[in-house]
């Protein structure tokens, strides 16, 4: 029988333990757990209790051992180097498992962190399921973050080893992975004991003989090993995302109920089976990369791709329809941002019409908002459903989706669809009373979650309990606002905090605002999201400087744009700041960048109440028209 949605999604809500626990049965356990939801410490729920497994084993080893072995795994595909590479789950468990070994003998234990910095190569996969095979806890830091920002991670999670390449690759330039890794260890004041570096030939890297051995040296010698079991609630990763402080949150994500959550979440968010192909155009320094590059698809026996290029550029903005041609794939997923990049290159779609795209089934977007025209214009080009869907790095998968595993729904433009089963999303005020369809308000989540959100932050119960659960007692707080319509569609419209999408990527404008602060001429500065064509939005900085100060205004704002990508890395976007007398606040001082935000997008404002001198907003809007905003 069909399943329904509104069947799955109550059962999910009332009955939960029994829910998830029909899901974990599909998974391999060492031991069963003792209680499928431990309720007895909220906010810290944790899933199958007592239970014991490994990640890797159900990811890799389990396929083998189910007979599976020959089929295809992983596929990378690198535009950017003209390689390609095929493994089979049997090979990719054998790498990893030899890799394990040579950790292990390196001395890395279960609970011992590694963190990854590497470019979208077949080794940053093994090395995560590697760490996961050994019960180590794996942080990966995406690579288009400068040194400052992994050293901030390496004093954070302080990392026995740290796996990098030589090297990455953007569209023709090349990155210097190994200086912006060995400045990292040089800014943090914790030093890991070895890094182990993949040389790439277009710039291998010199090495520090005390600390650094080649991915190649690292394998001399080393056996392969089994998998460790692990407790369910053991870390299995760490990944650092913006929060409101400009100091990123360690989400800290469990073993047990991630792979449960994960697995159903393929079949019945993705409508996948074990065997299809399975593409997330994305990085696995990004959330979308662990869940949907590597733990998902090979939790649920699919072939993943590992994509090393960009939508356009590697070579033309036809690339994807090449891959999803050439490696069959059936259900694809990346962010709107890259949509509007091919559409810009390619607004008929005459690339598409290339390739063989018949059994392709469907396309999922996340990330950020989808915006309807770039639904419509990948729908009518692609003929296939376009879902968007709505997550963030804290729960790990979808919270909003139309379930196409399940009962798939009609597709409404500018919604993420209905909340996942396991999810009981309302919308609230700040009284905390329930707002009745199409009202707008704090979007929250009740609790418990569902498996495979986080756990805690790294070393901070606290942070997380301030961040998250203290706002509104008893919910999840997702920081996203918005409203749900009279047929359950979520619409999620804005952050409620200082966190800006820019291409699909998370970035705390307060940060950004520090390192502008660090420029020796600036008094106070502002940061805000602009919306761009391509980028969704992209931030720009308003600068106040210090009186008496004569350097020449164009230098300085030279000086902060280096400033963010030196500290921050190039993937800010930071190109743009003006430089203004005051920047508008309240009469206690709150700075007014909601107001801001609206003049540069020409959006209408009501004049705030508590504005202190209104005639400030006319200097805004005038500095934001020198840089083609506010037209
Ligand atoms: N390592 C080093 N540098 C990186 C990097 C990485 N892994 N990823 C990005 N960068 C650099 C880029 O080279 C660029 O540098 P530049 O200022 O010197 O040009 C900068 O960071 C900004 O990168 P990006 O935002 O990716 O812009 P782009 O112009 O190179 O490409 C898009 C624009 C839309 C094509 C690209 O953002 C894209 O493919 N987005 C898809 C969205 C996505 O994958 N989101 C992840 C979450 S789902
Ligand atoms: P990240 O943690 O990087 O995945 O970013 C999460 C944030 O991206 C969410 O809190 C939202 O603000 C935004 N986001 C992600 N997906 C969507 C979506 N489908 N629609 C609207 N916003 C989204």
């Amino acid at each position: 029988m069909p399943l329904s949605y509104d069947n799955e999604y109550r059962t999910s809500i009332e009955n939960p333990e029994q829910f998830w626990a029909s899901a974990a049965e599909k998974l391999h356990w060492y031991r069963t757990w003792d209680k499928v939801l431990d309720s007895s410490n909220p906010p810290f729920y944790r899933w199958f209790a007592g239970g014991k497994t490994n990640t890797c084993y159900n990811t890799l080893d389990r396929h083998v051992d189910e007979g599976r072995g020959n089929d295809i795994a992983v596929i990378y595909d690198s535009p950017v180097t003209g390689v390609k590479q095929r493994f089979t789950f049997r090979e990719f468990r054998d790498e990893v498992a030899l890799f394990a070994g040579a950790l292990q003998s390196r001395g890395v234990r279960k609970g011992d962190r590694v963190i990854i910095y590497m470019p979208m190569i077949p080794e940053a996969l093994i090395a995560m399921l590697a760490c996961a095979r050994i019960g180590a806890i794996h942080s990966v830091v995406f690579g288009g973050f400068a040194s400052h920002e992994l050293a901030v991670r390496i004093d954070d999670c302080k990392p026995k080893i740290i796996v990098s390449a030589s090297c990455g690759i953007e569209r023709d330039k090349v990155i210097d992975y190994k200086r912006l890794l060995d400045f990292a260890i040089e800014l943090a004041h914790f030093k890991p004991e070895i890094c182990i570096i993949r040389q790439r030939e277009q710039l291998r890297a010199s090495l520090n003989e005390e600390r650094d051995l080649t991915w190649k040296q690292a394998l001399l010698g080393a056996e392969p090993v089994p998998c460790v079991p692990v407790e369910s609630s053991d870390p299995l990763y760490i990944l650092y995302t913006s929060g409101t402080t400009g100091k990123p949150k360690g989400v800290v994500r469990d073993n047990g109920g991630h792979m449960v959550a994960l697995k159903w979440s393929m079949e019945n968010v993705y409508g996948v089976k074990p065997g299809e192909t399975y593409w997330a155009a994305s990085d696995v320094g990004w959330v979308v990369g662990h869940s949907y590059i590597v733990y998902g698809p090979l939790l649920n026996g699919n072939t993943t791709i590992i994509f090393e290029g960009k939508p356009v550029g590697t070579p033309d903005p036809g690339v994807f329809w090449r891959i999803i041609h050439e490696h069959k794939v059936s259900v694809f997923f990346t962010a709107p941002t890259a949509f509007r990049a091919i559409k810009k290159e390619d607004p008929n779609g005459t690339f598409i019409e290339k390739y063989d795209l018949s059994g392709f089934r469907t396309l999922f977007l996340a990330g950020e908002r989808a915006d309807p025209d770039t639904i419509k214009w990948a729908q009518e080009k692609l003929s296939v459903p376009v879902i968007d869907h709505w997550w963030q790095t804290e729960t790990g998968w979808a919270i909003a989706a139309n379930c196409q595993g399940i009962e798939p729904g009609p597709i409404k433009y500018g919604s993420a669809s209905k909340a996942v089963p396991g999810y009981n999303v309302r919308v609230v005020n700040q009284n905390m009373e329930e707002l009745k369809d199409g009202e707008m308000g704090d979007i929250v989540i009740r609790n418990p979650l569902p498996p495979g959100t986080m756990l805690t932050l790294w070393k901070a119960d606290n942070h997380f309990i301030e961040s998250y659960m203290s706002k509104y007692p008893g919910y999840y707080l997702t920081s996203d606002a918005g409203y749900i319509d009279e047929d359950g569609y979520i619409f999620i419209m804005s952050r409620t905090d200082d966190i800006i999408n820019v291409a699909g990527h998370r970035l705390s404008t307060g940060a950004i605002e520090a390192e502008l602060c660090e420029h020796p001429d600036v008094a106070e500065s502002a940061v805000i999201g602009a919306a761009d064509e391509l980028k969704g939005e992209v931030p720009v900085g308003f600068l106040v400087l210090k009186s008496g100060v004569d350097t020449p205004h164009n230098q300085i704002i030279k000086h902060v744009i280096e400033y963010v990508r030196e500290n921050i890395g190039p993937v800010a976007s930071f190109k743009q700041a003006v430089i203004v007398q005051r920047l508008p606040k309240t009469r206690s001082g709150k700075i007014l960048r909601g107001t801001m935000r609206k003049i540069a997008n020409s959006e209408e404002y009501t004049m705030p109440a508590t504005i202190d001198d209104p005639a400030i907003l006319d200097e805004i809007r005038e500095a934001l028209q020198s840089i083609g905003y506010a037209q």
